[in-house]
């Protein structure tokens, strides 16, 4: 059986994974900052599609793809995703991406960390983590991703937009289901997810995962920058 003192869920968008070019040196980082963290936790990453997905998604829907055909490219982007993380972090992680979460929670009770991508069509990774999180019992869930919180509305499009350092499961429901329901949105966080958060009361913290010292302070429950979710 899992002995470790908590089990801990994030999801990593596919966006803050991806190396630029030939520098793979933000992944390094990232792998050795999440080693360094594990202590007596278990780490189950979540890792999104990012803008691989997001290319596989825009061909597809040229081609005339439906819907779901183009959810599985993003499935599929995620676990390609997922699998250069695992090599990143070596061999305390289960050497592949789970498939399920019943394969995630009993890779669990052998590794420090285990890694999947995507799972169903019809939502993101982030209600995949949220899913896992409810299926462990786990009290906290972190979204590592591309912005550094929750905004009152998009600050790309809106200069007014204001960060919201802390609100509640439904003041997140009604802000990210302004977001699009179509292959590849790009919200802060998933509708779905959001939703599944409040119903098995899981505080979730919001942070910008390129920002490795704020991403290492949410892992040790001590949010510095980013956004706060609960009750
Ligand atoms: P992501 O989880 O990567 O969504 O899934 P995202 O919001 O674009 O996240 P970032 O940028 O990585 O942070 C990409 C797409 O893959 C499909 C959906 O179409 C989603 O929009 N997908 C993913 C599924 O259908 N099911 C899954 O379980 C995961």
């Amino acid at each position: 059986m899992n002995e470790r003192e908590e089990d801990l869920v994030i999801s990593i968008g596919g966006s803050i994974l991806l190396p630029e070019d030939h520098d793979v040196s933000g992944l390094t980082s990232l792998a050795e900052m999440l080693q360094k963290n594990i202590d007596e936790k278990t780490f189950y990453l979540v890792v999104g599609g990012g803008n691989i997905a997001r290319k596989y998604i825009e061909w597809g829907r040229d081609l005339d793809a439906d819907e779901a055909t183009l959810d599985e490219l993003g499935i599929e982007t995620s676990k390609l995703n997922a699998r250069l993380l695992i090599i990143a972090l070596g061999k305390r992680c289960y050497p592949v991406p789970a498939n399920d979460f019943d394969e995630a929670i009993s890779a669990g009770n052998h590794y420090s960390i285990v890694v999947m991508g995507g799972t169903h069509p019809g939502h993101t990774t982030d209600a995949v983590a949220a899913m896992l999180a409810e299926r462990l019992g786990s009290k906290r869930l972190i979204n590592a991703t591309s912005v550094d919180g929750v905004y009152t509305s998009d600050p790309n499009k809106d200069d007014d937009a204001e960060k919201i350092e802390k609100l509640s499961y439904d003041e997140l429901i009604e802000i990210v289901s302004k977001g699009e329901r179509e292959a590849g949105p790009n919200v802060v966080f998933d509708p779905l997810a959001a939703r599944i958060i409040k119903r098995a009361d899981i505080q979730t913290s919001i942070v910008d995962g390129k920002d490795l010292d704020s991403f290492e302070d949410a892992i040790q429950d001590n949010l510095s920058e980013g956004s706060k979710i609960g009750p």
